[in-house]
């Protein structure tokens, strides 16, 4: 396992490119499975999670041409499982159930399991098909579905908001669904507005994508097209978070401000300046952080994403901030590997307050998942001395080119291959 070596007190200077959205990629790669013939996907992200992504649509059967980031899939699937051994390595490929359901008339998927930031349950994807008319069955740590699909009435209303993926799973069963399918309370994110725009470029007829209602109707079938996948607004999030916590000044290239319109408000809260430019923005700090309360929801709240990322941010800000989980409870568990580099946080239900330093140290940390992982590498950046963030294959899952884009911003970071022990 590799490690990251990070020399904490260089101010980050210049421009960085974001990649392509990973959470709009994945379940438009299992969209292009409901098509008659093949799509060419662009802008799609090299990072761990579409490979792993690939490599079950190839076990489907399907034909996978990758250039660069454009792939090519060709949707010649011959079967619809999807093992324990791919899904628990990443969850999100949960949303093949709804378009291999719609195309084969049934799958069997494993259950996803949970993972560091909290149980993954699939209730509202399971309710939401069989409110479709799928037969589903729960066997072995698998879910099996099957049945002829028409349209209907879905609430995705959950007890922490909606489901972004049930949404996309939804929405892509109900395209080929018989009739009418109406979705109340779905996510709103913009990857699912990415998604309805590709699904309704093959031939879907989807309406409100991104709204309070998602109003679909079912179509025969659906056709392949080339689509470009829209930029990653967490990647972006982590690069101006980086910019504002090393006193730098950075321009993100390729991202769209309005999918960070709430991060980008509390930012400002906190001090930090930002400048909007076209397809970009600039963002600077030089005096010390203000403190925030905030709260994660769904989109178009402030994002769960984002979390572990602000909270190192205000882990230096000048007084005592609160940040409130609204989405996964139990997402703090970085905040142990953060209170080892000199952060005072304090843990309580669903919420940290989070108590301002003039300083972080360098220490030797584990990335826990995706973001967290990200977090320790933006509190290594501001700290004094050397950190080292081990477990990196987390960051690898959601990251294109991390060390080449931060080096290229002046930071002082490299990564080694981990002596085995
Ligand atoms: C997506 O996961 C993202 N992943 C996550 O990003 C993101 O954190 C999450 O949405 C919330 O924004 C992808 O898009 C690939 P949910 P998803 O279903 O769809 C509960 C990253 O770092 N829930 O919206 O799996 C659930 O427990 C990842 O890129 C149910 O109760 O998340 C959670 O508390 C991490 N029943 C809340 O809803 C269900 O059936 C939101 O989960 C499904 C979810």
């Amino acid at each position: 396992m590799d490690q990251i070596i990070i020399q904490g007190g260089y101010p980050l200077r210049g421009e960085v490119h974001i990649s392509g959205a990973k959470n709009s990629a994945l379940p438009i790669l299992a969209a292009a499975l409901l098509a008659e013939g093949k799509s060419i996907l662009k802008n799609i992200p090299r990072v761990k999670d579409v490979d792993t992504m690939l490599k079950i649509i190839s076990s489907l059967g399907a034909e996978i041409t990758q250039r660069g980031d454009n792939i090519e899939l060709n949707p010649t699937v011959k079967k619809s499982f999807a093992s324990y051994e791919f899904v628990s390595t990443m969850r999100a490929s949960i949303c093949l159930l709804g378009p291999l359901l719609a195309k084969k008339g049934e799958v069997k998927i494993s259950l996803p399991g949970g993972c560091a930031i909290g149980p993954r349950p699939v209730d509202l994807h399971l309710k939401g098909l069989q409110r479709l008319g799928a037969e589903i069955k729960i066997e072995d740590g698998y879910i099996v579905a099957r049945g002829e699909l028409s349209g209907n009435n879905i609430d995705l209303r959950g007890p922490f908001g909606s489901s972004v993926l049930a949404t996309a799973n939804i929405m892509m069963a109900a395209c080929l669904a018989k009739g009418k399918t109406t979705i109340f309370h779905p996510a709103r994110e913009p990857e699912l507005v990415d998604l309805a725009n590709f699904l309704n470029k093959m031939g879907g007829d989807i309406k409100g994508a991104g709204g309070r209602k998602i109003e679909i109707e079912g179509v025969k079938n659906l056709e392949g097209k080339k689509h470009s996948i829209i930029p990653d607004r967490i990647e972006a999030a982590t690069y101006i978070i980086a910019g504002a916590i090393s006193r730098g000044e950075v321009e993100i290239k390729e991202a769209n401000p309005e999918h960070l319109s709430f991060l980008l408000k509390k930012l400002k809260q906190a001090g930090v300046q930002i400048v909007l430019r076209p397809r970009g923005l600039i963002v600077r700090a030089k005096e010390r952080f203000r403190p925030l309360h905030l709260a994660t929801a769904p989109y178009p709240g402030f994002p769960t994403d984002v979390q572990p990322l602000i909270s190192v941010l205000l882990s230096l800000a000048e007084g005592k901030s609160v940040v409130k989980e609204g989405v996964y409870p139990n997402r703090f568990v970085y905040i142990g590997e953060l209170q080892r580099m000199g952060a005072n946080i304090i843990p309580r239900e669903a919420e940290i307050i989070i108590q301002g330093v003039n300083l972080l140290k360098g220490a030797k940390v584990m990335a826990s998942d995706i973001r967290a992982g990200a977090a320790l590498i933006l509190a290594g950046l501001a700290a004094e001395g050397e950190t080292t963030v081990s477990r990196v294959y987390h960051i690898d899952r959601g990251y294109e080119d991390l060390i080449k884009k931060l080096s290229g911003l002046g930071a002082k970071i490299k990564r080694k291959k981990e002596r085995s022990s």
